[in-house]
Protein backbone atom coordinates (compact mmCIF):
# COMPACT_ATOMS: atom_id res chain seq x y z
CA UNK A 1 0.00 0.00 0.00
CA UNK A 2 0.85 3.54 -0.87
CA UNK A 3 1.73 5.74 2.52
CA UNK A 4 -1.55 8.22 3.09
CA UNK A 5 0.09 11.89 2.11
CA UNK A 6 -0.39 14.25 5.00
CA UNK A 7 -2.53 16.79 4.66
CA UNK A 8 -5.51 15.78 3.80
CA UNK A 9 -8.55 18.31 3.77
CA UNK A 10 -12.25 17.00 5.13
CA UNK A 11 -13.59 15.82 1.71
CA UNK A 12 -10.86 13.38 1.57
CA UNK A 13 -11.85 12.13 5.21
CA UNK A 14 -12.94 8.18 5.19
CA UNK A 15 -16.11 9.35 6.54
CA UNK A 16 -17.10 11.98 3.35
CA UNK A 17 -16.42 9.28 0.89
CA UNK A 18 -18.16 6.76 2.73
CA UNK A 19 -21.64 8.79 2.44
CA UNK A 20 -20.42 9.69 -1.17
CA UNK A 21 -20.22 5.63 -1.49
CA UNK A 22 -23.85 5.27 0.14
CA UNK A 23 -25.11 8.20 -1.52
CA UNK A 24 -23.35 6.07 -4.88
CA UNK A 25 -25.10 2.50 -3.80
CA UNK A 26 -28.57 3.90 -2.90
CA UNK A 27 -28.43 5.30 -6.60
CA UNK A 28 -27.57 1.64 -7.96
CA UNK A 29 -30.56 0.33 -6.16
CA UNK A 30 -32.78 2.92 -7.22
CA UNK A 31 -31.77 2.57 -10.69
CA UNK A 32 -32.06 -1.01 -11.01
CA UNK A 33 -35.51 -0.47 -9.62
CA UNK A 34 -35.68 1.19 -12.58
CA UNK A 35 -34.80 -1.39 -14.87
CA UNK A 36 -37.75 -3.82 -14.47
CA UNK A 37 -39.59 -2.14 -16.77
CA UNK A 38 -38.95 -1.47 -20.17
CA UNK A 39 -40.66 2.60 -19.98
CA UNK A 40 -38.37 3.19 -16.37
CA UNK A 41 -35.66 1.47 -18.31
CA UNK A 42 -33.42 4.55 -19.69
CA UNK A 43 -33.77 6.38 -16.74
CA UNK A 44 -32.86 3.63 -14.44
CA UNK A 45 -29.56 3.68 -16.53
CA UNK A 46 -29.34 6.95 -16.28
CA UNK A 47 -29.61 7.11 -12.34
CA UNK A 48 -27.20 4.36 -11.94
CA UNK A 49 -24.88 6.11 -14.21
CA UNK A 50 -24.97 9.10 -11.79
CA UNK A 51 -24.22 6.68 -8.71
CA UNK A 52 -21.20 5.60 -10.56
CA UNK A 53 -19.66 8.74 -11.16
CA UNK A 54 -20.03 10.11 -7.52
CA UNK A 55 -18.39 6.65 -6.93
CA UNK A 56 -15.55 7.43 -8.97
CA UNK A 57 -15.34 10.88 -7.10
CA UNK A 58 -14.99 8.86 -4.20
CA UNK A 59 -12.57 6.83 -4.95
CA UNK A 60 -10.39 9.87 -6.23
CA UNK A 61 -10.80 12.30 -3.04
CA UNK A 62 -8.81 8.93 -1.52
CA UNK A 63 -5.49 11.05 -0.46
CA UNK A 64 -3.77 7.59 -1.25
CA UNK A 65 -4.53 8.07 -4.74
CA UNK A 66 -1.15 9.00 -6.42
CA UNK A 67 -0.95 7.57 -9.80
CA UNK A 68 -2.71 10.43 -11.77
CA UNK A 69 -1.05 9.40 -14.91
CA UNK A 70 -2.15 6.09 -15.42
CA UNK A 71 -5.76 6.79 -13.96
CA UNK A 72 -5.60 9.46 -16.69
CA UNK A 73 -4.53 6.91 -19.79
CA UNK A 74 -6.90 3.97 -18.30
CA UNK A 75 -9.95 6.67 -18.35
CA UNK A 76 -9.17 7.70 -22.02
CA UNK A 77 -9.02 4.53 -23.19
CA UNK A 78 -12.16 3.55 -21.24
CA UNK A 79 -13.90 6.14 -23.07
CA UNK A 80 -12.18 6.03 -26.26
CA UNK A 81 -13.20 2.05 -26.65
CA UNK A 82 -16.38 1.73 -24.68
CA UNK A 83 -18.37 4.72 -25.85
CA UNK A 84 -18.28 4.24 -29.84
CA UNK A 85 -19.17 0.58 -29.10
CA UNK A 86 -21.75 1.47 -27.17
CA UNK A 87 -23.21 3.62 -29.19
CA UNK A 88 -23.05 1.54 -32.44
CA UNK A 89 -24.16 -1.90 -31.26
CA UNK A 90 -26.99 -3.33 -33.01
CA UNK A 91 -29.57 -4.76 -30.59
CA UNK A 92 -28.82 -8.28 -31.74
CA UNK A 93 -25.71 -7.94 -31.08
CA UNK A 94 -26.13 -7.08 -27.49
CA UNK A 95 -25.71 -10.63 -25.47
CA UNK A 96 -21.97 -10.42 -27.12
CA UNK A 97 -21.31 -6.55 -25.66
CA UNK A 98 -22.57 -7.70 -22.31
CA UNK A 99 -20.30 -10.59 -22.17
CA UNK A 100 -17.18 -8.93 -23.36
CA UNK A 101 -18.24 -6.01 -20.47
CA UNK A 102 -18.34 -8.93 -18.03
CA UNK A 103 -15.52 -10.52 -19.09
CA UNK A 104 -13.93 -7.13 -18.62
CA UNK A 105 -15.21 -6.88 -15.20
CA UNK A 106 -13.86 -10.62 -14.24
CA UNK A 107 -10.32 -9.58 -15.70
CA UNK A 108 -10.39 -6.10 -13.55
CA UNK A 109 -11.10 -8.06 -10.58
CA UNK A 110 -7.91 -10.53 -10.98
CA UNK A 111 -5.45 -8.11 -11.72
CA UNK A 112 -6.25 -6.09 -8.85
CA UNK A 113 -5.71 -9.00 -6.46
CA UNK A 114 -2.59 -9.50 -8.66
CA UNK A 115 -1.83 -6.00 -8.06
CA UNK A 116 -2.56 -6.61 -4.34
CA UNK A 117 -0.52 -9.35 -3.98
CA UNK A 118 2.34 -7.53 -5.33
CA UNK A 119 1.79 -4.54 -3.78
CA UNK A 120 1.89 -6.21 -0.07
CA UNK A 121 4.53 -8.80 -0.74
CA UNK A 122 2.23 -11.86 -1.37
CA UNK A 123 -0.44 -10.70 1.56
CA UNK A 124 2.58 -10.72 4.11
CA UNK A 125 0.90 -8.75 7.38
CA UNK A 126 -2.35 -8.53 5.45
CA UNK A 127 -5.36 -10.07 7.83
CA UNK A 128 -6.14 -13.39 7.06
CA UNK A 129 -9.84 -12.75 5.95
CA UNK A 130 -8.45 -10.23 3.46
CA UNK A 131 -6.29 -12.52 1.94
CA UNK A 132 -8.98 -14.74 1.85
CA UNK A 133 -11.23 -12.52 -0.49
CA UNK A 134 -8.59 -11.40 -2.20
CA UNK A 135 -7.57 -15.14 -3.49
CA UNK A 136 -11.27 -15.65 -3.90
CA UNK A 137 -12.12 -12.67 -6.21
CA UNK A 138 -9.03 -13.88 -8.16
CA UNK A 139 -10.61 -17.32 -8.74
CA UNK A 140 -13.80 -16.55 -9.62
CA UNK A 141 -12.94 -13.42 -11.68
CA UNK A 142 -10.11 -15.27 -13.89
CA UNK A 143 -12.83 -18.18 -14.42
CA UNK A 144 -15.83 -15.34 -15.01
CA UNK A 145 -12.98 -13.37 -17.47
CA UNK A 146 -12.00 -16.61 -19.32
CA UNK A 147 -15.53 -17.75 -19.53
CA UNK A 148 -16.89 -14.69 -20.73
CA UNK A 149 -14.34 -14.83 -23.72
CA UNK A 150 -15.88 -18.03 -24.46
CA UNK A 151 -19.31 -16.63 -24.58
CA UNK A 152 -18.56 -13.62 -26.80
CA UNK A 153 -16.58 -15.99 -29.10
CA UNK A 154 -19.47 -18.24 -29.65
CA UNK A 155 -22.38 -15.58 -29.94
CA UNK A 156 -20.27 -13.98 -32.39
CA UNK A 157 -20.27 -17.02 -34.45
CA UNK A 158 -15.90 -16.92 -33.89
CA UNK A 159 -16.02 -20.19 -32.05
CA UNK A 160 -18.64 -22.85 -33.40
CA UNK A 161 -21.79 -22.40 -31.18
CA UNK A 162 -21.79 -26.81 -30.56
CA UNK A 163 -20.51 -27.79 -27.97
CA UNK A 164 -16.57 -28.23 -27.71
CA UNK A 165 -15.81 -31.20 -24.64
CA UNK A 166 -13.79 -34.02 -23.33
CA UNK A 167 -16.86 -36.10 -23.35
CA UNK A 168 -17.52 -38.16 -20.28
CA UNK A 169 -14.02 -37.10 -18.58
CA UNK A 170 -15.00 -32.95 -18.65
CA UNK A 171 -16.33 -33.41 -15.19
CA UNK A 172 -12.94 -34.86 -14.46
CA UNK A 173 -11.04 -32.53 -15.98
CA UNK A 174 -13.55 -29.61 -14.10
CA UNK A 175 -13.10 -31.17 -10.76
CA UNK A 176 -9.38 -31.25 -10.86
CA UNK A 177 -8.88 -27.76 -12.31
CA UNK A 178 -11.39 -26.77 -9.46
CA UNK A 179 -9.09 -28.77 -6.69
CA UNK A 180 -5.56 -27.05 -8.13
CA UNK A 181 -6.82 -23.48 -7.85
CA UNK A 182 -8.44 -24.16 -4.43
CA UNK A 183 -5.16 -25.85 -2.88
CA UNK A 184 -2.93 -23.13 -4.65
CA UNK A 185 -5.29 -20.82 -3.24
CA UNK A 186 -4.93 -22.38 0.38
CA UNK A 187 -1.02 -22.55 -0.34
CA UNK A 188 -1.04 -18.76 -0.81
CA UNK A 189 -3.80 -18.25 2.33
CA UNK A 190 -1.35 -20.74 4.59
CA UNK A 191 1.38 -17.81 4.15
CA UNK A 192 3.22 -19.00 1.03
CA UNK A 193 4.36 -15.93 -1.11
CA UNK A 194 5.01 -17.70 -4.31
CA UNK A 195 3.69 -15.30 -7.28
CA UNK A 196 4.54 -18.60 -9.69
CA UNK A 197 1.73 -20.17 -7.23
CA UNK A 198 -0.07 -17.11 -7.49
CA UNK A 199 -0.11 -17.20 -11.20
CA UNK A 200 -0.56 -20.83 -11.43
CA UNK A 201 -3.73 -20.55 -9.31
CA UNK A 202 -5.05 -17.77 -12.03
CA UNK A 203 -4.10 -20.40 -14.75
CA UNK A 204 -6.19 -23.19 -13.30
CA UNK A 205 -8.68 -20.69 -13.07
CA UNK A 206 -8.51 -19.28 -16.53
CA UNK A 207 -8.63 -23.15 -17.75
CA UNK A 208 -11.62 -23.79 -15.35
CA UNK A 209 -13.86 -20.40 -17.62
CA UNK A 210 -12.61 -22.65 -20.99
CA UNK A 211 -13.24 -25.62 -19.72
CA UNK A 212 -16.99 -24.83 -17.95
CA UNK A 213 -18.12 -22.69 -21.34
CA UNK A 214 -17.02 -24.45 -24.64
CA UNK A 215 -19.02 -27.52 -23.71
CA UNK A 216 -22.35 -25.17 -23.70
CA UNK A 217 -23.88 -25.79 -26.80
CA UNK A 218 -25.50 -22.35 -28.63
CA UNK A 219 -29.32 -22.71 -26.86
CA UNK A 220 -28.32 -23.19 -23.78
CA UNK A 221 -26.28 -19.18 -23.86
CA UNK A 222 -28.27 -17.06 -22.29
CA UNK A 223 -28.20 -18.99 -18.62
CA UNK A 224 -24.79 -19.58 -19.09
CA UNK A 225 -23.80 -15.64 -19.59
CA UNK A 226 -26.36 -14.80 -16.74
CA UNK A 227 -24.04 -16.81 -14.64
CA UNK A 228 -21.01 -15.62 -15.63
CA UNK A 229 -22.33 -12.18 -14.64
CA UNK A 230 -23.94 -13.37 -11.34
CA UNK A 231 -19.57 -14.59 -11.34
CA UNK A 232 -18.48 -11.24 -12.09
CA UNK A 233 -20.58 -9.51 -9.19
CA UNK A 234 -19.17 -12.00 -6.70
CA UNK A 235 -15.54 -11.65 -7.59
CA UNK A 236 -16.27 -7.80 -7.48
CA UNK A 237 -17.90 -8.18 -3.92
CA UNK A 238 -14.82 -9.60 -2.76
CA UNK A 239 -12.85 -7.49 -3.78
CA UNK A 240 -14.69 -4.63 -2.15
CA UNK A 241 -14.33 -6.43 0.89
CA UNK A 242 -10.50 -6.67 0.01
CA UNK A 243 -10.12 -3.19 -0.30
CA UNK A 244 -12.68 -1.96 2.38
CA UNK A 245 -14.54 0.10 -0.70
CA UNK A 246 -18.57 -0.10 0.24
CA UNK A 247 -19.84 0.82 -2.94
CA UNK A 248 -17.56 -2.14 -4.51
CA UNK A 249 -19.76 -4.60 -2.29
CA UNK A 250 -22.98 -3.31 -2.79
CA UNK A 251 -22.47 -2.86 -6.44
CA UNK A 252 -20.79 -6.48 -7.02
CA UNK A 253 -23.77 -8.23 -4.69
CA UNK A 254 -26.60 -6.33 -6.62
CA UNK A 255 -24.74 -7.91 -9.90
CA UNK A 256 -24.21 -10.89 -8.01
CA UNK A 257 -27.65 -11.72 -6.52
CA UNK A 258 -29.74 -10.60 -9.33
CA UNK A 259 -27.33 -12.26 -11.91
CA UNK A 260 -28.24 -15.14 -9.58
CA UNK A 261 -31.58 -14.80 -9.53
CA UNK A 262 -31.56 -14.50 -13.48
CA UNK A 263 -29.59 -17.72 -13.94
CA UNK A 264 -32.36 -19.54 -11.45
CA UNK A 265 -34.99 -17.86 -13.75
CA UNK A 266 -33.37 -19.02 -17.21
CA UNK A 267 -32.55 -22.43 -15.91
CA UNK A 268 -36.51 -23.35 -15.08
CA UNK A 269 -37.36 -21.58 -18.19
CA UNK A 270 -35.15 -24.07 -20.10
CA UNK A 271 -35.64 -27.25 -17.68
CA UNK A 272 -32.09 -27.16 -17.05
CA UNK A 273 -30.47 -27.49 -13.92
CA UNK A 274 -27.51 -25.50 -12.58
CA UNK A 275 -25.13 -27.52 -10.81
CA UNK A 276 -24.94 -29.38 -14.24
CA UNK A 277 -23.93 -26.18 -16.17
CA UNK A 278 -21.37 -25.78 -13.27
CA UNK A 279 -19.90 -29.40 -13.93
CA UNK A 280 -20.29 -29.18 -17.91
CA UNK A 281 -22.35 -31.72 -18.35
CA UNK A 282 -25.27 -29.66 -20.09
CA UNK A 283 -26.76 -29.05 -23.34
CA UNK A 284 -28.42 -32.72 -23.52
CA UNK A 285 -25.50 -33.93 -24.83
CA UNK A 286 -26.37 -35.11 -28.30
CA UNK A 287 -24.50 -34.19 -31.50
CA UNK A 288 -25.71 -30.82 -33.07
CA UNK A 289 -27.23 -31.65 -36.50
CA UNK A 290 -25.46 -28.31 -37.94
CA UNK A 291 -26.91 -26.12 -40.76
CA UNK A 292 -25.96 -28.14 -43.25
CA UNK A 293 -28.77 -30.54 -42.20
CA UNK A 294 -31.01 -28.47 -42.97
CA UNK A 295 -33.53 -29.23 -46.14
CA UNK A 296 -32.16 -32.99 -45.63
CA UNK A 297 -35.94 -33.78 -44.29
CA UNK A 298 -37.73 -36.39 -45.52
CA UNK A 299 -41.14 -34.49 -45.46
CA UNK A 300 -42.27 -31.79 -47.64
CA UNK A 301 -42.72 -27.86 -46.84
CA UNK A 302 -45.81 -26.02 -47.56
CA UNK A 303 -45.19 -22.69 -48.81
CA UNK A 304 -47.63 -19.69 -49.18
CA UNK A 305 -47.94 -16.23 -50.04
CA UNK A 306 -49.25 -12.86 -48.31
CA UNK A 307 -52.22 -12.58 -49.97
CA UNK A 308 -53.13 -16.28 -48.58
CA UNK A 309 -51.79 -15.83 -45.36
CA UNK A 310 -54.23 -12.40 -45.38
CA UNK A 311 -57.10 -14.64 -45.87
CA UNK A 312 -56.70 -16.90 -43.27
CA UNK A 313 -55.61 -14.17 -40.92
CA UNK A 314 -59.15 -12.43 -41.68
CA UNK A 315 -61.31 -15.55 -41.30
CA UNK A 316 -59.94 -16.20 -37.67
CA UNK A 317 -61.47 -15.37 -34.84
CA UNK A 318 -58.12 -16.13 -32.69
CA UNK A 319 -54.74 -15.29 -33.91
CA UNK A 320 -51.71 -15.68 -31.73
CA UNK A 321 -48.32 -13.73 -32.36
CA UNK A 322 -44.92 -15.78 -31.76
CA UNK A 323 -42.04 -13.42 -32.34
CA UNK A 324 -38.87 -14.74 -32.67
CA UNK A 325 -34.98 -13.24 -33.08
CA UNK A 326 -35.83 -12.92 -36.89
CA UNK A 327 -38.17 -10.18 -36.07
CA UNK A 328 -35.54 -8.04 -34.06
CA UNK A 329 -33.38 -8.65 -37.22
CA UNK A 330 -35.59 -7.33 -39.10
CA UNK A 331 -36.86 -4.05 -36.83
CA UNK A 332 -40.40 -5.69 -38.07
CA UNK A 333 -41.87 -4.86 -34.64
CA UNK A 334 -43.61 -1.32 -35.86
CA UNK A 335 -44.96 -3.49 -38.80
CA UNK A 336 -46.28 -6.50 -36.48
CA UNK A 337 -48.48 -3.81 -34.51
CA UNK A 338 -49.90 -2.44 -38.09
CA UNK A 339 -51.16 -6.08 -38.40
CA UNK A 340 -52.65 -6.57 -35.21
CA UNK A 341 -54.53 -3.40 -35.58
CA UNK A 342 -56.12 -3.97 -38.97
CA UNK A 343 -56.73 -7.64 -37.56
CA UNK A 344 -58.28 -6.11 -34.43
CA UNK A 345 -60.56 -3.90 -36.72
CA UNK A 346 -62.04 -6.85 -38.70
CA UNK A 347 -62.68 -7.99 -34.52
CA UNK A 348 -59.90 -10.83 -34.40
CA UNK A 349 -58.43 -11.48 -30.94
CA UNK A 350 -54.90 -11.15 -30.98
CA UNK A 351 -51.95 -11.78 -28.69
CA UNK A 352 -48.43 -12.31 -28.24
CA UNK A 353 -46.76 -15.54 -26.99
CA UNK A 354 -43.58 -14.66 -25.61
CA UNK A 355 -40.80 -17.24 -24.81
CA UNK A 356 -38.37 -16.44 -22.03
CA UNK A 357 -35.47 -16.89 -24.44
CA UNK A 358 -36.83 -15.68 -27.57
CA UNK A 359 -34.50 -13.23 -29.39
CA UNK A 360 -31.05 -12.81 -28.03
CA UNK A 361 -31.05 -11.32 -24.40
CA UNK A 362 -33.59 -11.68 -21.51
CA UNK A 363 -36.88 -9.53 -22.07
CA UNK A 364 -35.80 -8.82 -26.07
CA UNK A 365 -39.24 -9.42 -27.45
CA UNK A 366 -40.71 -7.38 -24.70
CA UNK A 367 -38.81 -4.34 -25.50
CA UNK A 368 -39.47 -4.27 -29.03
CA UNK A 369 -42.75 -5.09 -28.87
CA UNK A 370 -43.22 -2.01 -25.78
CA UNK A 371 -41.37 -0.06 -28.32
CA UNK A 372 -43.76 -0.70 -31.19
CA UNK A 373 -46.89 0.30 -28.06
CA UNK A 374 -48.10 -3.15 -28.31
CA UNK A 375 -50.40 -3.54 -25.23
CA UNK A 376 -48.53 -5.29 -22.24
CA UNK A 377 -51.87 -7.18 -21.43
CA UNK A 378 -51.75 -8.47 -24.84
CA UNK A 379 -48.08 -10.53 -24.19
CA UNK A 380 -48.63 -13.36 -22.92
CA UNK A 381 -45.18 -15.79 -21.07
CA UNK A 382 -45.01 -18.77 -22.15
CA UNK A 383 -46.77 -20.62 -19.46
CA UNK A 384 -50.14 -18.51 -19.90
CA UNK A 385 -49.74 -18.56 -23.42
CA UNK A 386 -49.51 -22.90 -24.27
CA UNK A 387 -52.72 -23.62 -22.83
CA UNK A 388 -54.07 -21.34 -25.28
CA UNK A 389 -52.90 -22.70 -28.49
CA UNK A 390 -55.69 -25.40 -28.99
CA UNK A 391 -58.17 -23.12 -29.31
CA UNK A 392 -56.14 -20.52 -31.35
CA UNK A 393 -56.98 -20.46 -35.43
CA UNK A 394 -53.60 -19.51 -36.67
CA UNK A 395 -50.26 -19.28 -34.63
CA UNK A 396 -48.16 -16.66 -36.71
CA UNK A 397 -44.50 -17.30 -35.98
CA UNK A 398 -42.43 -14.40 -37.22
CA UNK A 399 -38.42 -15.13 -37.28
CA UNK A 400 -38.89 -17.69 -34.49
CA UNK A 401 -37.17 -20.95 -34.85
CA UNK A 402 -35.92 -22.66 -31.84
CA UNK A 403 -38.20 -21.48 -29.33
CA UNK A 404 -40.75 -23.34 -31.53
CA UNK A 405 -38.61 -25.87 -32.28
CA UNK A 406 -41.07 -29.95 -31.36
CA UNK A 407 -37.38 -31.73 -31.22
CA UNK A 408 -37.16 -30.14 -27.62
CA UNK A 409 -39.63 -32.54 -26.78
CA UNK A 410 -39.34 -35.49 -29.43
CA UNK A 411 -35.63 -35.79 -30.07
CA UNK A 412 -33.83 -37.59 -26.94
CA UNK A 413 -30.57 -36.67 -28.67
CA UNK A 414 -31.00 -33.30 -29.54
CA UNK A 415 -29.20 -30.33 -28.01
CA UNK A 416 -32.37 -28.17 -26.92
CA UNK A 417 -33.99 -31.81 -25.38
CA UNK A 418 -35.83 -30.97 -22.56
CA UNK A 419 -35.94 -27.23 -23.02
CA UNK A 420 -39.96 -25.86 -22.67
CA UNK A 421 -41.16 -24.84 -26.13
CA UNK A 422 -44.35 -22.14 -27.17
CA UNK A 423 -46.48 -25.50 -28.45
CA UNK A 424 -47.45 -23.92 -31.58
CA UNK A 425 -48.50 -26.96 -33.25
CA UNK A 426 -50.97 -27.41 -31.03
CA UNK A 427 -53.03 -25.22 -32.87
CA UNK A 428 -55.68 -25.01 -35.83
CA UNK A 429 -52.63 -23.90 -37.94
CA UNK A 430 -49.60 -21.95 -38.36
CA UNK A 431 -47.43 -19.57 -40.69
CA UNK A 432 -43.75 -19.14 -40.45
CA UNK A 433 -42.49 -16.14 -41.24
CA UNK A 434 -38.42 -16.61 -42.04
CA UNK A 435 -36.06 -16.33 -44.63
CA UNK A 436 -35.19 -19.58 -46.15
CA UNK A 437 -35.06 -23.30 -44.68
CA UNK A 438 -31.70 -22.17 -42.58
CA UNK A 439 -31.99 -23.28 -38.67
CA UNK A 440 -32.10 -21.07 -35.64
CA UNK A 441 -29.04 -19.78 -33.29
CA UNK A 442 -29.17 -24.06 -31.75
CA UNK A 443 -28.23 -24.74 -35.18
CA UNK A 444 -30.65 -27.90 -35.73
CA UNK A 445 -33.61 -28.42 -37.70
CA UNK A 446 -37.44 -27.65 -37.60
CA UNK A 447 -39.83 -30.37 -37.58
CA UNK A 448 -42.37 -28.07 -37.04
CA UNK A 449 -41.68 -26.42 -40.92
CA UNK A 450 -42.63 -30.27 -42.24
CA UNK A 451 -45.79 -30.36 -39.78
CA UNK A 452 -49.49 -30.89 -42.32
CA UNK A 453 -50.50 -27.81 -40.26
CA UNK A 454 -47.61 -25.58 -41.19
CA UNK A 455 -47.21 -23.11 -44.61
CA UNK A 456 -44.21 -21.10 -44.49
CA UNK A 457 -44.03 -17.71 -46.15
CA UNK A 458 -40.76 -17.00 -46.98
CA UNK A 459 -39.27 -13.43 -46.87
CA UNK A 460 -37.30 -10.86 -44.64
CA UNK A 461 -40.57 -10.39 -41.11
CA UNK A 462 -40.88 -7.05 -42.02
CA UNK A 463 -41.14 -7.02 -45.85
CA UNK A 464 -43.59 -10.20 -45.38
CA UNK A 465 -45.78 -8.68 -42.04
CA UNK A 466 -46.53 -5.21 -44.16
CA UNK A 467 -47.29 -7.24 -47.25
CA UNK A 468 -49.61 -9.28 -45.14
CA UNK A 469 -51.27 -5.99 -43.96
CA UNK A 470 -51.87 -4.21 -47.29
CA UNK A 471 -53.51 -8.07 -49.05
CA UNK A 472 -55.96 -7.65 -45.62
CA UNK A 473 -56.94 -4.23 -46.10
CA UNK A 474 -58.11 -5.14 -49.66
CA UNK A 475 -60.47 -7.79 -47.85
P1 LIG B 1 -33.59 -18.43 -33.55
O1 LIG B 1 -33.80 -19.84 -33.18
O2 LIG B 1 -32.22 -17.87 -33.48
O3 LIG B 1 -34.17 -18.28 -35.03
C1 LIG B 1 -34.33 -17.03 -35.62
C2 LIG B 1 -34.82 -17.25 -37.03
O4 LIG B 1 -35.08 -15.95 -37.56
C3 LIG B 1 -33.79 -17.90 -37.94
O5 LIG B 1 -34.12 -19.24 -38.17
C4 LIG B 1 -33.80 -17.04 -39.20
O6 LIG B 1 -34.15 -17.85 -40.32
C5 LIG B 1 -34.90 -16.02 -38.94
N1 LIG B 1 -34.54 -14.69 -39.43
C6 LIG B 1 -33.36 -14.05 -39.31
N2 LIG B 1 -33.42 -12.85 -39.89
C7 LIG B 1 -34.68 -12.73 -40.38
C8 LIG B 1 -35.35 -11.72 -41.10
N3 LIG B 1 -34.76 -10.56 -41.45
N4 LIG B 1 -36.63 -11.92 -41.43
C9 LIG B 1 -37.25 -13.08 -41.13
N5 LIG B 1 -36.66 -14.07 -40.46
C10 LIG B 1 -35.39 -13.90 -40.09
O7 LIG B 1 -34.53 -17.45 -32.69
P2 LIG B 1 -35.55 -17.74 -31.51
O8 LIG B 1 -36.58 -18.73 -31.90
O9 LIG B 1 -35.96 -16.37 -31.04
O10 LIG B 1 -34.67 -18.46 -30.41
C11 LIG B 1 -33.64 -17.78 -29.72
C12 LIG B 1 -32.38 -18.64 -29.68
O11 LIG B 1 -31.29 -17.85 -29.23
C13 LIG B 1 -32.52 -19.79 -28.70
O12 LIG B 1 -31.75 -20.89 -29.14
C14 LIG B 1 -31.90 -19.20 -27.43
O13 LIG B 1 -31.45 -20.16 -26.51
C15 LIG B 1 -30.74 -18.42 -28.04
N6 LIG B 1 -30.26 -17.32 -27.20
C16 LIG B 1 -31.15 -16.58 -26.50
C17 LIG B 1 -30.69 -15.59 -25.68
C18 LIG B 1 -31.73 -14.85 -24.87
S1 LIG B 1 -31.40 -14.45 -23.36
N7 LIG B 1 -32.90 -14.56 -25.38
C19 LIG B 1 -29.33 -15.27 -25.59
C20 LIG B 1 -28.42 -16.01 -26.37
C21 LIG B 1 -28.92 -17.06 -27.18
P3 LIG B 1 -33.75 -17.39 -41.81
O14 LIG B 1 -32.29 -17.20 -41.80
O15 LIG B 1 -34.23 -18.51 -42.65
O16 LIG B 1 -34.51 -16.12 -42.08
Amino acid sequence: MIAPPLATSWVQSQSFRDVLYIIAFSLFIQGLRGLAGPTTAVRGNRIAAVGMAIAVIATFLNPQEGNWGLIALGIALGTAVGVPAARQVKMTAMPQMVALFNGVGGGAVFLISWAEFRLTGGFAHTATYITVFSLFAAIVGSVSFWGSNIAFGKLQEIIPGRPISFGSAQQIVNLVLVILAVAAGADIAAGDQSEAIFIGMLLCAALLGNAVVLPIGGADMPVVISMLNAFTGLSAAATGIALNNPALIVAGMIVGASGSILTNLMAVAMNRSIPAIIAGGFGGGGAVAGAEGAGEHAGTVRSTTAADAAIQLAYSNRVVIVPGYGMAVAQAQHAVRELTKELEKRGVEVSYAIHPVAGRMPGHMNVLLAEADVPYDQLKEMDEANPEFARTDVSLVIGANDVTNPAAKNTPSSPIYGMPILEVADSHSVIVIKRSMNPGFAGIENELYYDPKTEMLFGDAKSAVSEITAELAQI
